[in-house]
């Protein structure tokens, strides 16, 4: 398994390990109402390659599959980590991560924050990150459980020394 960055031609692969994710591994944590609002069917291809482009994307790929996607922007956000589930517990997540931490440090961020769902919060305490608030967004009429959560990337390097 390597990362690389997102190409044009894995829009399809993202969307699909996108919903494969949530519908056979978060759906252990949300009603199939709330899988279905998530994962919609009705996600317009076009427009969700063109956020996958615009958001500094990153895939995991083994055996020429992508099996998994992350982003980070300048403000150390995370927006996405989706995890093919054949391949689910065996460190992909955490090797993405992993890169959007270094993106960030690289970046100048001094944090960072995602929304993490009930399934993905473990994910990201393991690597540092605190829960700052529980969150009940709606998605397609139907109200969700999720985190706001953050984890220090400690003193940019404009911070004084000693
Ligand atoms: C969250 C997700 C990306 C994790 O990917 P993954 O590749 O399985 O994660 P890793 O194998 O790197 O696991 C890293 C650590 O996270 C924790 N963790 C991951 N899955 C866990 C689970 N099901 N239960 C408890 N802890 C878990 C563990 O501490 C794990 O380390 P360990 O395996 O050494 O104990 C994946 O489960 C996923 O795609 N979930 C559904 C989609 C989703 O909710 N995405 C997030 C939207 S905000």
């Amino acid at each position: 398994m390597h990362l690389r960055p997102y190409r044009d031609d894995d829009a399809a692969a993202t969307l699909d390990v996108f919903h494969r994710a949530i519908r056979l591994l978060a759906s252990r944590d949300y009603t199939a109402e709330q899988v279905d609002a998530w994962a919609s069917p009705d996600i317009d291809p076009v427009v969700w390659a063109g956020r996958r482009a615009a958001a500094r994307t990153q895939v995991a790929e083994a055996d020429g599959r992508v099996v998994g996607f992350t982003d980070v922007d300048e403000d150390g956000y995370v927006d996405m980590l989706f995890v093919e589930p054949d391949v689910a517990r065996q460190g992909v997540g955490s090797a993405l991560l992993r890169w959007a931490r270094a993106t960030a440090v690289e970046l100048g961020a001094h944090e960072l924050t995602t929304n993490a769902s009930l399934t993905a919060r473990p994910a990201f305490e393991a690597h540092g990150f605190v829960v700052v608030a529980e969150q009940h967004p709606v998605l397609r009429g139907v109200e969700l459980t999720n985190f706001r959560m953050r984890c220090d990337l400690g003193p940019g390097p404009g911070a004084a020394a000693g």
